[in-house]
């Protein structure tokens, strides 16, 4: 049979250190975290995990600050945006939700915020430095797949782990977390994109599979080892009549061809998305404590 991973346990688990560290702070005179969410336009099909977001943060002891910008924002307010929230004595992380539209550059627009803020881990200072492991933060998504993994007991060091995609938000980062030397890392990693031709050929011997294509139905046991453990970043949204909605949320495993083939596989919702918000939360506690002196 093959093991759900829960991401709820693993999520709730992170939240209660979340919650600890930030009554510790507060207690010991600091005011409150506050992360700062920044989007264009409405919030569309994900708006779901925006709300979840700031749900969460509050829950936490966490302010949260709601900053939309209209969809035609031009590229010069959006980054004077991000700076002025960078400068703001009273803002701790600062998130700035993509994709973006066409036309604007998200990777210019973070390249302005201070690493401590840049809770994402996605702007050149964090990616750069998660090389030489001097990060303040790695890609909270990227950190939820292997939070998953350390929490279910599932070892990476030594054995052979294929992420697919390699956007550099997601699947990049994710692949250098994997193999850099040290803890959560020093798996033998495959790093698999739309360039690779016969994705069975290239999966296979793999003990773990990450997938972070954004493509629904990708992986099925036509493709995927016998075997391995498949964690499911992909988030889609699937045009569905049933939903009030009109659509719902897909990963890119097809969970029915993977049950009773792989040994243990994230669901899509409840598996990564839960883990990442978590994660979030967590980085902007440790941006919080660095940037109040507190303790880390
Ligand atoms: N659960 C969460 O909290 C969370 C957070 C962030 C993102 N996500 C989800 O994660 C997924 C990836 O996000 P992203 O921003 O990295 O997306 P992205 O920028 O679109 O990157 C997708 C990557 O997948 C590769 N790819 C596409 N089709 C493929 C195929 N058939 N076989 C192998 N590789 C393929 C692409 O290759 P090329 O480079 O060659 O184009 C690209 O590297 C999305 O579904 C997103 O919604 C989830």
């Amino acid at each position: 049979v093959t093991r759900q991973l829960e991401g709820k346990p693993v999520a709730q688990a992170l939240l209660e250190r979340v919650k600890q560290r930030v009554a510790t702070g507060v207690a010991g005179g600091s005011s409150p975290p506050v992360l700062a969410s920044v989007h264009l336009g409405d919030e569309g099909p994900f708006s779901f995990y925006l709300r979840q977001q700031e749900r969460t943060a509050r829950a936490s002891g966490i302010g949260f600050r709601d900053v939309r910008l209209p969809l035609d924002v031009e590229q010069e307010r959006l980054n004077s945006t991000l700076r002025e929230l960078d400068r703001d004595g009273g803002v701790h992380a600062i998130l700035l939700q993509h994709p973006l539209r066409a036309g604007l550059d998200f990777f210019d627009a973070v390249s302005s915020l201070s690493p401590e803020k840049d809770v994402d881990g996605v702007g050149a200072t964090n990616l750069g430095r998660l090389i030489t492991r001097q990060e303040v933060h790695a890609p909270a998504v990227a950190r939820a797949a292997l939070q998953i993994l350390s929490h279910f007991r599932i070892p990476v060091s030594g054995r052979r782990v294929s992420v697919v995609g390699r956007s550099a938000t997601v699947g990049l980062p994710l692949a250098i977390l994997l193999a850099r030397r040290g803890p959560e890392g020093d798996a033998t990693v495959t790093l698999a994109h739309s360039r690779s031709p016969d994705l069975k050929a290239v999966l296979a011997g793999s003990e773990v599979v990450v997938s972070c294509a954004g493509r629904p139905g990708l992986l099925t046991r036509e493709n995927a080892p016998g075997d391995s453990v498949v964690v499911d970043i992909g988030l889609s949204s699937v045009p569905d009549p049933t939903k009030p909605s009109g659509a719902r949320a897909e990963g890119d495993a097809n969970a029915q061809s993977l049950d009773g083939w792989v040994s243990a596989l994230t669901p899509v919702p409840g598996g990564v998305g839960p883990v990442t918000v978590a994660q979030l939360m967590l980085n902007t506690v440790d941006g919080w404590e660095r940037l109040t002196g507190g303790p880390r």
